[in-house]
């Protein structure tokens, strides 16, 4: 995943900038002659209505507040991939294709798992709201675009501190301290509970994790290197507060982890290309996400390539981002090697990325997806979402 710094400056959007009805606006010096005109609303992280669905999903009951809750789940460059079709006492799952990464995620794989991800924020939705739901993967086969169907039987509504996590739940990019994480801290994020096939290896010792660090850096600069995917991943960017309104998806700079006078600079600052935002991306999975990760997890399974493999496989995850979250645990999500595995299977090129992670697995642990855990030195910012209203049908 990478993301460019400083959005591009142009005349346009200055004077597009100024025709804001209402808005207080910055006019800011970019250098080269050029301005940056800055609605100073944008700068505060977290504003405006592509953030509404971060604050009302608890409010809302029955089915279609379960499904507010499932669209705060984690998913590969914030694409959202999913649909829902809201009954009396169902609720259908579906895979929404045109949102996917391209070249970034040739198998659909991470699609797929961000599916099981908003699934498992649908499950803890429903209980904790009176519905007790009967979950069957792929009704209709693996290559359907219904992924689950959840029948809705009432039960008494349950209490469930993943449930309260599902709004505070963000994947934390900035530093995270020294302070270790034992074993035991480990193995109690982990519940695989219902979910069969699929498990958390965790790769903490030194070497070890230095091997995989510097692994995630390598694929880090081979994604960058590699236009199509670096090209597929830019296209999820929202460089500047309109985009991010506008489309109410994709990576933003928030996200980033930067502590709040960094960003500040970094909104008001000019321009850079999508090779400037790689580069940014590069360097911080070096000096930042790797030098201060404190383990990894890797999520495997013998057939990473099933589809309803993939769907639980997602509801781990996110199952395990909502315990770290109840701790205070920052968790970020760190996929690039296994998109490099991906891109030389779809390329047949002898592989060098699957060898080297396979290395670091117990035998026969095949890798779906892989992220950092550790003490976040400083909270997480929320990402845009889109309202159940434009991925609902009821
Ligand atoms: C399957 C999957 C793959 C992801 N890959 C990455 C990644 O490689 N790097 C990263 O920083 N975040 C990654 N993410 C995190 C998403 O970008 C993030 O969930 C999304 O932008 C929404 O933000 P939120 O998790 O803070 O709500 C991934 C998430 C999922 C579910």
């Amino acid at each position: 995943m990478s993301v460019p710094v400083h959005p591009t400056v142009s005349r346009r959007r200055v004077l597009r900038g100024f025709g804001a009805a209402g808005a207080t606006v910055l006019v800011v010096g970019a250098g080269a002659g050029g301005y940056r005109v800055v609605d100073t609303a944008a700068l505060r992280p977290g504003h405006g209505q592509a953030y509404d669905p971060w604050r009302h999903w608890d409010s809302t009951p029955g089915p279609l507040g379960a499904v507010a809750a499932a669209v705060l789940a984690a998913n590969p460059h914030n694409t959202q991939p999913w649909l829902f079709e809201v009954g009396a006492t169902t609720i259908d799952v579906g895979v929404d294709p045109g949102r996917h990464l391209g070249s970034v995620d040739p198998y659909r794989r991470e699609q797929h798992v961000g599916l099981g991800c908003a699934l498992e924020n649908l499950v803890l939705g429903c209980r904790a709201r009176g519905l007790e739901p009967r979950l069957t993967l792929l009704p209709d086969g693996p290559d359907a675009a219904r992924v689950a169907r959840v029948d809705l039987v009432p039960a008494p509504a349950q209490h469930d501190p993943r449930h309260d996590a599902v709004g505070t739940r963000h994947t934390n990019r900035g530093p995270y301290t020294d302070e270790p994480l034992d074993a035991a801290a480990l193995a109690g994020l982990v519940d695989p509970t219902g979910l069969p096939g699929v498990e958390v290896v965790w790769v903490v010792e030194e070497g070890a994790r230095a091997s995989l660090g510097g692994l995630m850096v390598d694929a880090a600069q081979a994604v960058v290197d590699d236009e199509t995917q670096s090209r597929d991943g830019f296209a999820w960017f929202r460089g500047d507060d309109d985009a991010v309104q506008e489309h109410r998806d994709g990576l933003t700079l928030d996200a980033q982890g930067l502590g709040p006078l960094v960003l500040g600079v970094v909104k008001l600052l000019p321009a850079s290309s999508r090779s400037g935002g790689d580069a940014f991306w590069v360097k911080q999975t070096r000096d930042v996400h790797t030098a201060t990760a404190t383990a990894y997890g890797v999520v495997v399974s013998a057939e990473p390539d099933d589809r309803a493999t993939q769907l639980r496989a997602g509801r781990l995850l996110q199952r395990t981002h909502l315990t770290a979250t109840t701790r205070g645990i920052g968790l970020q999500h760190m996929n690039q090697v296994t998109e490099r595995i991906d891109a030389e299977r779809v390329a047949g090129r002898a592989p060098t990325f699957g060898p080297r992670l396979a290395a670091l697995l117990p035998p026969g642990a095949r890798p779906l997806v892989a992220f950092r855990v550790g003490w976040p030195e400083r909270a997480a910012r929320p990402s845009p979402r889109r309202p159940v209203g434009a991925v609902a049908r009821t």
